[in-house]
């Protein structure tokens, strides 16, 4: 069958490679640790899951309005409201099928041919390929592991331009764990004022701003109050309230660019699931302390996670602050045994210890990994033990 041009020029996944096969080892029986999933280990909270039951006793499942039912986008505006500041109200905010939905939906409403998105790397793939899908130009804006991933104004301001339409801001950030202090964030601000054109947005991708564990997390509105109406809010509750398979995120953001995203979802997938945003609602106005017992138990991991790897003569690692992600530098294996980059390096890490990670390529940083913590502490520790045994062999 011929496949069209657009879906052709989508990157297939680099990371498959290595899911798969662990996968595979799984299935026959091999006894494999894996710190490759995106998603929380825990279960979705009690209290949500009643609310979903009561829901469907209730009888949602119907059609809602395509943007999501009132009440959701009613606690969304009031919760965007309370963290970033300013007024928002229903109008305000699109739910979809998960924030990654939420973001296609964005970047198709945002942007023509050839428009342009910055992206600071690491960054999570999916931006430069959501980005391409909609006909963007993704523009990769290389961070460092020694400055903490912070975005540099200096070489921020030489990729902006007029014609550059999102800047896309994704803290803290997967797979770094990095989150942007207000020092950064007030530099990318007045880059934007001075470099950027009137269409010049900021996104922010706030789908982890509740797992942080060192230092504070800060809004870009509260920041940049003037640039309050060109930046789009995504956010969800996949993370936080470990409902990864629910599928809902949202957009907060000017009137018409969320009209523009329900007019496309109207056209494509319609309402996400009424039951989902039962849920959804319920998570985010119920009881907070099963997501505050999650983020303490994810922060110690964290940290047993960070001492294992540092351990390790030859591999450095800048300290996750959020996420549930460590991304240290295994450059210094590269070479050794006939393994040339970081995707031979993390098969051979599964042959030979039995330990699945995903290759920083992935990321767009060759010779790094991403390790998630989301697996029990008696997996970050078994884990990071097979590890240090296996790369001392290529010491
Ligand atoms: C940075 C980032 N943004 C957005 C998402 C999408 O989350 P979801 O579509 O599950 O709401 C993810 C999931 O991996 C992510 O890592």
């Amino acid at each position: 069958m011929r496949i069209s041009e657009r879906v052709r020029r989508i990157a297939p996944s680099m990371t498959l490679a290595v899911s798969q096969k662990a996968a595979k080892l799984k299935a026959a029986g091999e006894d494999v640790i894996s710190f490759g999933a995106g998603e929380p280990d825990f279960d979705t909270p009690d209290y949500v899951k009643r609310a979903a039951i009561e829901a469907l006793a209730r009888g949602v499942g119907k059609y809602t309005h395509v943007a999501g039912t009132v009440e959701l986008r009613k606690a969304v505006a009031e919760e965007t409201a309370r963290v970033h500041g300013g007024a928002y109200s229903a109008e305000d905010v699109i739910v979809s099928s998960g924030a990654k939905h939420s973001l296609f939906n964005l970047f198709m409403a945002l942007l023509d041919d050839g428009d342009e998105v910055v992206v600071p790397s690491p960054c999570w793939v999916s931006y430069p390929e959501l980005v391409a899908m909609a006909g963007g130009k993704p523009v990769i804006l290389e961070t460092r592991a020694d400055e903490g991933y912070r975005v540099d104004e200096r070489r921020l301001a030489e990729v902006v331009s007029p014609r550059t339409r999102a800047i896309v801001l994704c803290s803290p950030s997967n797979p770094t764990g990095a989150v942007y202090d207000a020092r950064t964030l007030e530099g990318i601000a007045r880059v934007v004022r001075e470099r950027g054109g009137p269409d010049t947005t900021i996104v922010t991708d706030d789908i982890y701003r509740r797992l942080v564990y060192k230092g504070e997390w800060h809004s870009m509105r509260r920041i940049a109050p003037d640039l309050a109406d060109r930046i789009l809010f995504i956010d969800g509750i996949s993370k936080t309230y470990a409902m990864t398979g629910w599928r809902i995120g949202w957009c907060v953001g000017p009137r018409d660019l969320v009209t523009a995203m329900a007019t496309l979802q109207g056209q494509s997938t319609t309402n996400a699931a009424a039951v989902s945003q039962a849920a959804a609602l319920a998570a985010i106005t119920g009881p907070q302390e099963d997501a505050e017992r999650m983020r303490l138990e994810f922060d110690r991991r964290r940290q047993a996670m960070v001492a294992g790897l540092r351990a390790i003569p030859g591999v450095t690692l800048a300290e996750p602050q959020g996420a549930f992600y460590a991304f240290p530098d295994l450059s210094a294996f590269l070479g050794k045994h006939g393994i040339a980059n970081d995707l031979q390096l993390a098969e051979w890490l599964l042959d030979k210890a039995k330990v699945a990670l995903v290759p920083g390529s992935g990321f767009l940083a060759p010779g790094y990994a991403r390790l998630s913590y989301a697996t029990s502490m008696k997996n970050v520790e078994e884990g990071i033990r097979r590890i240090g045994r296996a790369l001392g062999e290529l010491a």
